[in-house]
């Protein structure tokens, strides 16, 4: 595995690996210093990162390597440079670069014209980073991932999309509830269902928020993405009755681990109480091991 783009470079053991660094980081952050001395990273922001920033920054730093934090408006992208030039040109000077896109076509153009391991931070289409956070955090709490069963309740999002892909890996059942017209991508549904008959585990999509039921972990994300701004009223009125709150936990049964990848908006895709009870701060520190085993695995 050279990049992390999708997910779906990345094998059942490239997973397992990268899940057992970061718990070795995570105990032992002290051997890994400076085992990325005389490294260089990229992190290339398109949208705004709170976590995804601050944990490569931080977790880069603590490896002993150093960071260089940049938008398009910074560099001669924003006068018209191809990506095509700036690619092969910042693949001189760094080792790596994380970049959180607006479209999924900037990481495939960087990765054909530079030579560098590209790690995606986000894009529209998918959050592969998001998705092996919470897998942490689930295998931090599980132990074994296989046999469980992650419902996403919410928009068919980039988080969704990676939770698809990354669950048959882990050996885990994943449903997804989504209202008619927000529902995950049809390409990356036929992509799930076709992982999941591999492991045989099971996939299921539904508008039916009963189909909670029986979920040891529920998974919830903003309904408005970055970038969808202008939709957010339409939005608010479609997912009414997607709430995770304490009505859909008792539907669920059992007690849930419920995670989000945050920004939170309580009372909205999570009601504030339930978000209190949740695991989703847990789940955002966990991000600080999981980038640096990301990072440390590709380089
Ligand atoms: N789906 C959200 C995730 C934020 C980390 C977004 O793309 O805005």
């Amino acid at each position: 595995m050279k990049h992390l783009i999708r997910l779906d470079e990345a094998k059942r053991t490239d997973i397992e690996r990268i899940l057992d660094l970061a718990a070795r980081m995570e105990v032992n952050s002290d051997s890994f210093r400076g085992e990325l001395c005389g490294r260089s990273v990229g992190l290339f922001f398109q949208k705004p990162s709170t976590r995804m920033r601050f944990a490569f920054e931080v977790g880069t730093a603590q490896l002993g390597g150093t960071t260089t934090v940049f938008r398009t408006s910074d560099i001669q992208l924003s006068r018209g440079e191809s990506l095509a030039d700036t690619a092969r040109v910042l693949s001189n000077y760094i080792d790596a670069i994380v970049i959180r896109g607006r479209t999924q076509q900037d990481l495939v153009d960087f990765v054909q014209f530079g030579s560098i391991p590209v790690i995606n931070g986000l894009t529209a289409k998918f959050y592969p980073i998001g998705a092996l956070g919470a897998a942490y955090t689930m295998k931090k709490k599980f132990g074994t991932l296989s046999g469980r069963k992650l419902v996403y309740v919410g928009d068919g999002n980039n988080i969704a999309h990676s939770l698809m892909l990354l669950c048959p890996k882990t050996g885990m059942d994943i449903t997804v509830i989504s209202p008619e017209w927000y529902q995950p991508s049809q390409d990356v549904v036929e992509e799930a269902k076709a992982e999941a008959a591999i492991s045989g585990t099971a996939f299921e999509l539904t508008d039916d928020t009963g189909a909670v039921k029986g979920a040891d972990v529920i998974f919830t994300d903003v309904w408005t993405s970055m970038g969808m701004e202008e939709e957010r009223e339409e939005r608010l009125h479609a997912f009414q009755g997607y709430q995770v709150n304490r009505q859909l936990l008792e539907t669920a049964g059992g007690s849930p681990m419920v995670l989000h990848c945050m920004p939170v908006r309580r009372g909205e895709e999570i009601s504030a109480e339930v978000a209190a009870e949740s695991e989703i701060f847990e789940n955002a520190a966990n991000l600080l091991h999981v980038v640096k085993a990301i990072l440390y695995y590709l380089l």
